[in-house]
């Protein structure tokens, strides 16, 4: 039985929140979920759906507002994970505002929220990006003490968020875990991000845009692999702790459509290279050896098993992604790529 029985979820409706719910639901079967989300723009009711469980409660509400967080979250809470972000580094580029609003002072108003009602452990999410970008053809890896260097106002606004989790362990003795990723793929994941946008761009034969040459390269996890970790970090990771998590799984970013195009069968043509993202990061790979060694943990999915896992999903989930890409995402697509590269 898990010491973490009543678990406060911050962006539980978005791609990886709403994955560890589900996560949380199977694997602890005493837990009590608050699933806390402002459902912006990312944050899709689609993604609970089939979750109406009596152990998982949604309430709509906003972090950076600590009166909202104050009327849900409840004395007794033994762990807050926090998922909620403004997540989509183009956007950040376009606008940072909401970036420093949700991810910083949003994170600093859960750390004090979770203070004022004694919450055991506080868990953060970040992300690779906090330490910059690695140079190519190298072998070297992000450990949990590479210096921070974000490049992205996104980037900046996690690294910032870290700083306020490390500085409420050191003053006031959080009991704090912080776990930061790399680049996350699997069902649900709002098609704006790479790998989803070239999945659905390819299913419906519509060009897939790629930054640049398409040579940088990201490190790959399968969503529920980086779930499992959270969920051991969750328990028994160091309080104070830092832990990198990746599969081990470089590539690049036009190996990452060729294999789609490939595996769905439709012709590398549909590749289509557009001006890079200004202050694009040319490589992130993380070094995994500390959660594997310290807290035992392993990815399940291989690249090819969890790219057919994905690929699957999309294919059997066509009304998701009709929902998903119909609204405000058009809107958003053509002012990110033109009209010329259309999105159906
Ligand atoms: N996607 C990745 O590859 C990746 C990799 C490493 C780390 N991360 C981190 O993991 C977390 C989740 O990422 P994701 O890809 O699931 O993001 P996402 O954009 O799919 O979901 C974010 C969720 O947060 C909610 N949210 C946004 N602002 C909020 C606010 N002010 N108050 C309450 N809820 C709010 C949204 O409604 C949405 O449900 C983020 O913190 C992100 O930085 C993501």
């Amino acid at each position: 039985m898990s010491f973490m029985r009543k678990i406060f979820i911050t962006g539980g409706a978005g791609f990886i929140g709403s994955a560890f719910v589900r996560l949380l639901l199977a694997e602890l079967p005493d837990c009590e979920l608050t699933n806390f989300d402002a459902l912006t723009y990312a944050g899709n009711p689609d993604n609970l759906e089939e979750l109406h469980n009596e152990r998982h409660h949604f309430i709509q509400g906003d972090i950076a507002d600590s009166r909202e967080v104050l009327g849900a979250l409840e004395e007794g809470t033994d762990v807050l994970v926090n998922f909620a972000a403004e997540s989509h580094v183009d956007r950040s580029i376009a606008s940072a505002k909401e970036f420093i609003r949700t991810n910083v002072l949003g994170t600093q108003v859960l750390l004090d929220c979770a203070r004022q009602r004694g919450v055991r452990r506080f868990i953060q999410i970040s992300t690779d990006e906090v330490m910059g970008s690695l140079p190519e053809d190298s072998t070297a890896y992000f450990v949990e003490d590479s210096p921070f260097a974000p490049n992205s106002p996104y980037a900046a606004s996690k690294a910032a968020a870290e700083h306020l989790v490390r500085a409420a362990h050191h003053t006031f003795g959080l009991d704090t875990v912080i776990t930061r990723c790399g680049n996350n793929y699997g069902p649900r994941q709002f098609p704006e991000k790479f790998l989803p946008l070239a999945l659905s761009n390819a299913m419906n034969d519509q060009p897939i845009p790629v930054y640049g040459d398409g040579r940088n390269v990201r490190d790959w996890i399968y969503v529920d692999d980086h779930c499992r970790a959270i969920l051991l970090a969750m328990e028994n990771g160091r309080s104070g702790g830092t832990y990198n998590i990746g599969a081990r799984n470089e590539q690049q970013n036009i190996d990452v459509v060729h294999s789609l195009l490939d595996t769905l069968g439709k012709p590398r043509s549909l590749l289509s290279f557009v001006q890079d993202r200004p202050g694009h990061d040319r490589r992130y790979a993380m070094d995994p050896t500390l959660i594997e060694t310290e807290l035992n943990w392993r990815p399940r999915e291989t690249w090819e098993s969890g790219l057919q896992k994905t690929i699957h999903w999309y294919q059997e989930n066509g009304r998701w992604l009709e929902r998903t890409r119909s609204g405000a995402y058009q809107d958003y697509y053509r002012q990110q790529y033109g009209a010329e590269i259309q999105a159906t």
